[in-house]
């Protein structure tokens, strides 16, 4: 089948959000039509001899000069207009700012909660980096939410929602207490080379509405760093469903799953389940601060009907302000500063090692899921991320990754195993930004071999080509990495 039709098909049989009302219809038939022309432009290279041109600009025009400092990640885009800083500083400040329960005396901020993971999108999105993991049981993870998914019904937990909120207002009390444990296992490669993998474990105690459903499945997600998304939502959606494969009809071991949505193609997110970024960041608002917004209107949050005390606890809408906690031009600047905070740009990428590490990454087979470069859409109405040549290095889709990074059922079955292939711009930054390294959707690698060593399923024969390499060329791999 062509891709379009299965596609047309597959978007017929969505099931329709709980307010699909307020979320806009995506028009296919309006998604960009010049791609045929760019693909020359964007087809991976086969010459290493050289860096590629615009390669050292991997956000094109909107790529940062600043690239050292602990706030490298929350620079704006370099080519956003001076009438637009405002808007920026101004999303900032809503990123940053630490919301309040209601009632409260500072009005303008309450409506967090009752359940809720963290009081600010920086808790967790550290100065636009990553989330930090707990280095031991005293604390609760922030920057690692447990998402909660009945795979068969399409729905969250019965009793807990969509995800455990560790956080609680007024007299409602948090959903649990987690522990993370990590069983070690040591790898020894045919050159002698030991890389330790840490197979994370959850404890959930202290449940405050009696056991989660044995079916549920046990979703870990960390928060993932935020630099280049108005970039990524500028990829016209053809382009990412051009390379899905789900069938595998080109035998290459690798499927690759488009997320098809009513309101677009699900790109956002570790498993793709946000089409645009303003969507992503209203589910944030909602499910992770437990405010209100024009997409998920009740004050609540997550609060399932089995959770009486938290249904009937103070909500934070000011009929003055807007129908709810979070009124759409406070949505619509957070989403705003999201979209354009500049990935830093590459300095050394005619460096011959690091040459030689990106022939490896492409002859590995890694860009069969890492697509280096795209060509945004034209975009009026977000100038700064239009038609920009970009270097991500994902295709968006969704891949079987293995056992090993498997959901688990409360039960302790197997569960979902596909997720989205990550952006890789950037993540040479990570430990300078967040004092920590942690890689996959887990947060679980704590170093770039191993979050390689945790492929799996459709990426196992790249891990081989991986393993086999020679410990310089591997390390030359992983300096380009760190070089993204
Ligand atoms: C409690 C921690 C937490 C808070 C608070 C939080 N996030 Fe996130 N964020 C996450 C996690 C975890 C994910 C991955 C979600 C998934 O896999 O579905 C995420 C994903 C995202 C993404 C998509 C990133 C990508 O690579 O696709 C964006 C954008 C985002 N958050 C923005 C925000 C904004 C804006 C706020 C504040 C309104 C916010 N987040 C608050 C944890 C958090
Ligand atoms: C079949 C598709 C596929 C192939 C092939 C593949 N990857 Fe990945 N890669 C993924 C997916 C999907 C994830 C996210 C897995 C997760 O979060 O658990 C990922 C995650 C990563 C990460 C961690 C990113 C982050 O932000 O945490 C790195 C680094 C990485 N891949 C490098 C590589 C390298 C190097 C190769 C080649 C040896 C490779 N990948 C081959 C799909 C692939």
């Amino acid at each position: 089948m062509k891709p379009f039709l299965a596609f047309t098909l597959l978007s017929l049989m969505f099931v329709p959000h709980a307010n699909a009302q307020s979320i806009p219809k995506y028009d296919w038939a309006k998604d960009d039509v010049e791609r045929a022309k760019l693909l020359r432009v964007t087809t991976p290279t086969d010459d290493f001899t050289k860096a590629e041109p615009f390669e050292a600009n991997p956000g094109g025009a909107t790529s940062t000069d600043k690239i050292d400092g602990r706030e490298r990640l929350s620079q704006p885009s370099a080519n956003l207009p001076v009438e637009k800083r405002m808007d920026f500083t101004l999303g900032e400040t809503l990123f940053d700012k630490f919301w309040v329960a209601a009632p409260s005396s500072t009005k303008a901020s309450d409506g967090l909660g009752p359940l809720f993971n963290a009081r600010a999108c920086q808790s967790c999105h550290i100065r636009n980096g990553r989330g930090r993991l707990p280095e031991s049981d005293a604390e609760q993870p922030v920057g690692l939410t447990i998402k909660l998914i009945d795979a068969a019904r399409q729905m969250g937990d019965p009793t807990y929602g969509n995800q455990l909120q560790l956080f609680a207002s007024g007299n409602v009390k948090p959903e649990a207490k987690i522990a993370i444990s990590y069983r070690a296992e040591t790898i020894e490669l045919d050159d002698g080379e030991q890389i330790t993998l840490h197979h994370p474990e959850y404890i959930i105690s202290d449940l405050s509405h009696g056991p989660i459903a044995e079916q549920s499945e046990i979703s870990p997600r960390i928060a993932p760093p935020l630099i280049g998304m108005g970039l990524i939502d500028q990829i016209a959606a053809n382009d990412i469903l051009a390379q899905a494969d789900p069938d595998d009809k080109n035998q290459d071991g690798i499927s690759g799953k488009a997320k098809l949505k009513s309101n677009g193609l699900g790109r956002f997110g570790h498993r793709a389940d946000a089409a645009t970024l303003v969507e992503q960041v209203a589910s944030a608002f909602f499910v992770d601060m437990g405010l209100s917004n024009p997409w998920h209107q009740q004050d609540w949050g997550d609060c399932t009907s089995a959770q009486t005390i938290c249904r009937e606890a103070p909500g934070g809408t000011q009929p003055n302000l807007g129908a709810h906690e979070i009124p759409q031009n406070v949505l619509d600047l957070t989403a705003f500063y999201t979209g354009n905070l500049a990935v830093p740009k590459r300095p050394a990428t005619e460096d011959p090692s690091i040459l030689k590490g990106k022939q490896a990454f492409y002859e590995a087979g890694c860009v069969s899921c890492h697509t280096p470069k795209y060509v945004t859409k034209r975009s009026a109405l977000d100038d700064s991320n239009s038609f920009q040549l970009i270097w991500p290095y994902s295709d968006f889709l969704l891949h079987d990754m293995g056992d090993m990074l498997a959901d688990r059922t409360q039960k302790g079955d197997l569960g979902n195993s596909e997720w989205r292939t990550p952006p890789l711009w950037g993540i040479g930054h990570t430990k300078a930004v967040a004092d920590q390294e942690r890689y996959l959707h887990d947060g679980r690698a704590r170093s770039l071999k191993e979050a390689i060593l945790f492929h799996g399923g459709e990426a196992e024969t790249a891990k081989q080509n991986f393993m086999a390499l020679n410990r310089t060329t591997r390390d030359n791999l992983i300096q380009f990495l760190k070089s993204l």
